[in-house]
């Protein structure tokens, strides 16, 4: 979801008003795609890189991801949406937490889209994690090294049972992954749109999902 910050300093408002259009703009999209018949959505909302951004930035994000979890809990029934989460949640406050738990617990039978929100994600962090769950195994004896497969790792990341992404869009004019679904992207379409995230519109997805139909998808194969 990048180019809040541009779009804010593009009318020189705070950053934090970017960040705002921003998270309105990620209700639009998520309830779009849910209509549209999407299965699996996962937005980047936090990274592991951007701690490093002032803090008044951090805490303005977090609170509003701390009233986007508040709502969802008030308004879960209106939605077949199922939410999750993934990254690693240790330094994120008690607080909100506990509303990830409750989101989670609350919409885990929802049978419409599944919504992964990637907060503290970053994808070499998560490579890293299922690398430390498989030293566990092999230091127990449960696995062999020359045993472990493509598939001893897919089980181990945040995205476990659920299918590789087959389009990853950006927004803002970046020309980059940063560090986003490293694993699962081997062979996912990328789309890169010149749009602000909170100018974002249905009608911008719709011309990705037009182009990703355009795509020749061949895997390795000819
Ligand atoms: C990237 O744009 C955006 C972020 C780091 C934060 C995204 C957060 C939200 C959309 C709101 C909170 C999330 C939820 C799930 C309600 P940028 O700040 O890097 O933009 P720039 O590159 O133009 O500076």
């Amino acid at each position: 979801m990048d180019g809040n910050g541009r779009w804010a300093r593009k009318r020189a408002l705070p950053r934090q008003a970017g960040h705002n259009y921003g998270a309105q703009t990620f209700r639009k999209i998520t309830k779009y795609c849910e209509k549209i018949g999407i299965k699996h959505l996962t937005v980047y909302a936090f990274s592991t890189e951007n701690w490093r951004r002032p803090k008044s930035e951090v805490d303005s994000i977090m609170k509003l991801f701390k009233e986007y979890l508040e709502e969802s809990l008030t308004d879960f029934t209106k939605e077949n949406i199922r939410t999750r989460f993934i990254g690693d949640f240790t330094p994120l406050s008690p607080e909100i937490r506990e509303l990830m738990s409750k989101a989670e617990e609350l919409t885990k039978n929802k049978t419409g889209l599944c919504l992964n929100i990637a907060i503290n994600y970053g994808g070499r962090e998560e490579i890293a994690h299922a690398a430390r769950s498989i030293a566990r195994d092999v230091a127990e004896g449960r696995l062999s090294p020359d045993d472990i497969t493509q598939q001893d790792i897919s089980e181990r990341i945040y995205t476990a049972g659920q299918p590789d992404p087959d389009l990853i869009l950006r927004p803002s004019g970046e020309y980059r992954t940063s560090n986003f679904l490293l694993w699962q992207s081997a062979y996912s379409e990328y789309v890169f749109m010149d749009i602000l995230w909170p100018d974002f519109k249905p009608a911008d997805l719709d011309r990705a999902l037009n182009e990703y139909a355009r795509r020749n998808r061949r895997f390795g194969g000819v």
